[in-house]
């Protein structure tokens, strides 16, 4: 069945580039990628190889699901942060997204070595952890992976960023090694932590340059992740004012990357874990290139762990936006999580009442232009109210052939340009079960909104001198 996804991600033929350096390495199929990190990369057309993806055209877009995952993935789990400050840090993520703190490891918990702090929100999951002094180190820490070096390191280049993403898989041991003979750079080899039933494995792979991918698995799988994160963590007592604390968010839709060059890292991610294309969007599907990106989508069998990877277009009216990253954040690094909500208004609504008093702020509107249109595009499933809600709030709608998707971006959540997050909804394809679940990637991630925004920018302009260049449009 023809499928059209996606999105804010388009993919844009380089002058030579990604089609041809991909097809002309189809040879080595079986070969395991080697992965450029960091800035090496940038502006090379090295032989990657082999795992070909094809950016085909939108229209012609037959999205398959062949589960080819190497491992059995289940969900994200978490998303940790390294910060030089992590109650600080926690505490405005808290505040911001309506994310109470349901578990900690610090010096109260008997933690010399790093605070750590988890905030939750239904099934997302954010960690924030920071160094103690190196000198008070006298234990283990909870997070065995942690290093002091390299968070200082971390920080000291990137700044505020996510320092892993974490997916919870069915043998972490099994997945790591697996990933190991495909090809992927060793990050930290299996640890099993806890005892008998409480025992839970984490292991981590190199995703982006310094970035990591953490397996998880646990010997007993639990619904509730919170409550027992990880042995060393000890559980928030929460009281009923902190237990009302929700803002609607529920969990993480997907992840994006910025990397200097995109064939070389998707290689490596499709050969490594075995994760499929999702999407993939050619200049032709948007008709303009002036978003000066690239980018390709994949996904594990069930979809539930969708990650993206963008690269920077250069020569476009607009500089790119993936280029100020990647100099912002010296080198290449996660660029957005997608937060998925249950009611975005309802969001919206809590996060933009803290947006003055230390929460989030979000990316200007798109001009009046863009919802003149509006009513055209999604008056079968909106109401005149939500559409009507959607200007107040500057929130962007898209569709594909199943679905509707609402979505917004804030502005940088640190001092540099680098890491945002986007909060969205999903309206529609309801698959039928046991559970009534929604399919993954419904309403797709916002490829309509890129040429709608650009038409809307476009008659902007003719009667502006617009501030456009702080739109986001991935
Ligand atoms: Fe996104």
């Amino acid at each position: 069945m023809k499928k059209l996804l996606c999105c804010i991600y388009i993919m844009v033929p380089q002058s030579h580039s990604l089609r041809e350096t991909l097809r002309a390495d189809s040879s080595d199929m079986g070969k395991a990628p080697e992965l450029l990190i960091g800035n090496e990369c940038a502006g090379k057309h090295h032989n990657s190889p082999a795992m070909e993806f094809n950016p085909v055209d939108y229209n012609n877009l037959i999205q398959t699901n062949p589960m080819s995952d190497l491992f059995s993935v289940r969900r994200f789990h978490h998303v940790e942060f390294w910060c030089s400050d992590a109650t600080n840090t926690s505490r405005r993520f808290s505040s911001a997204l309506g994310m109470p703190l349901v578990a900690k490891s610090d010096l109260s918990t008997g933690n010399t070595t790093h605070a750590s702090y988890l905030l939750r929100s239904d099934q997302l999951l954010f960690l924030f952890t920071a160094p103690y002094s190196a000198t008070i180190s006298t234990n283990t820490p909870s997070i065995p992976t942690f290093s002091h070096t390299a968070c200082r390191a971390f920080t000291a280049s990137h700044g505020l960023a996510v320092r892993s993403i974490a997916i919870e898989v069915d043998d972490a041991d099994l997945a790591y090694y697996t990933s190991l003979s495909h090809g992927a750079k060793p990050s930290s080899p299996p640890i099993t932590l806890g005892e008998r039933k409480n025992a839970v494995v984490l292991a981590e792979v190199q995703l982006f340059n310094d970035v990591v991918l953490r397996y998880i698995s646990y010997k007993q799988p639990t619904i509730d992740i919170a409550s027992m994160f990880l042995p060393g963590f000890e559980s928030i007592k929460t009281d009923s004012s902190s237990h009302s604390i929700d803002f609607g968010i529920r969990r993480l839709d997907h992840v994006a990357g910025n990397f200097p060059e995109l064939a070389p890292v998707i290689n490596y991610l499709k050969f490594f874990t075995g994760f499929h294309e999702f999407a993939g969007f050619t200049a032709k599907d948007v008709g303009t290139s002036e978003s000066g990106m690239n980018s390709m989508i994949l996904a594990s069998n069930n979809e539930k762990v969708i990650i993206g990877v963008n690269e920077p277009v250069y020569g476009t009216k607009r500089r790119s936006q993936i280029q100020t990253f990647l100099e912002h954040n010296e080198g290449p690094g996660i660029q957005h999580l997608a937060l998925q909500s249950e009611d975005i208004f309802q969001t919206l609504r809590e996060m933009k009442r803290r947006s003055v008093v230390g929460g989030f702020e979000f990316m200007p509107p798109p001009p009046p232009t863009y919802y003149r249109n509006l009513k055209n595009r999604a008056a079968d499933v909106l109401s005149d109210e939500q559409m009507n809600a959607c200007e107040e709030f500057g929130i962007l709608v898209d569709r594909d052939n199943e679905g509707t998707l609402l979505q917004i971006f804030t502005k940088p959540l640190g001092d540099r340009p680098t890491i945002f997050i986007e909060i969205i909804q999903r309206i529609g394809c309801m698959i039928s079960g046991v559970n009534m679940q929604q399919k993954p990637g419904c309403g797709g991630f916002g490829k309509g909104n890129i040429s709608e925004l650009f038409k809307s920018i476009e008659e902007y302009e003719k009667t502006f001198e617009a501030q456009t260049s702080d739109i986001h449009i991935i």
